[in-house]
């Protein structure tokens, strides 16, 4: 079980009271990939969307916590069902910079890809990875690359044999 400066981590689905830390982690990530693209009201836009779809339960999305605050998140959107299989797009994967490299990301992901299965999911996939940790990370739990989106690689996997 991953801990973090030796307190432990839980696992469990987002709550609209997560909006703000939610919204906090998502620009982050921006930041990191591209800090041209973040601007002045942007916590807030994300802020909203994180309450509205948190309470609307349509999103997966699992945040890891140390104690009651949010250190990572990870989700996916539903897309169209193709030949009767219901695929999911995997984003928004963030662990807090103090807090990476201790295992959260590895056994977020696991939480997530559980609460997919829960949720009915068939196929996940993720476009345009470009982090190399990531891509890594996703193909230790079993994701395949299947092409590139001129950005980066694009994942995919079956959780249901199709
Ligand atoms: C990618 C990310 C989610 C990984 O989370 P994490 O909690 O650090 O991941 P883990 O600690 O579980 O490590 C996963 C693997 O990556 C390796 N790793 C972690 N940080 C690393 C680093 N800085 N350099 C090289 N390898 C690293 C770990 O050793 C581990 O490998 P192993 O399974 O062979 O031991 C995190 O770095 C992050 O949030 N990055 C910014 C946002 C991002 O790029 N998200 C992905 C969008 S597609």
């Amino acid at each position: 079980m991953a801990t973090v400066r030796g307190n432990p981590v839980s696992f469990r689905r987002w709550k609209p009271t997560d909006a703000e830390a939610v919204a906090r982690l998502i620009v982050l990530c921006w930041q990191e990939y591209d800090p041209s693209k973040v601007h002045g009201g942007m916590l807030n836009s994300y802020q909203a969307w994180a309450k509205f779809e948190a309470s609307r339960e349509v999103e997966t999305m699992v945040v890891a916590c140390v104690g009651e605050s949010v250190i990572a998140i990870a989700g996916i959107s539903p897309l169209k069902i193709r030949r009767g299989r219901q695929r999911g797009n995997l984003h928004s994967v963030c662990v807090d910079i103090h807090a990476r490299g201790a295992g959260v990301g590895t056994e977020l992901m696991a939480a997530t890809l559980q609460a997919a299965r829960e949720d009915g999911y068939a196929e996940i996939e993720m476009e345009g990875v470009t982090n190399p940790v990531a891509v890594q990370l996703y193909r230790s739990i079993g994701f395949q690359e299947c092409g590139h989106d001129g950005h980066g690689v694009n994942m995919r996997q079956d959780l249901i044999a199709a």
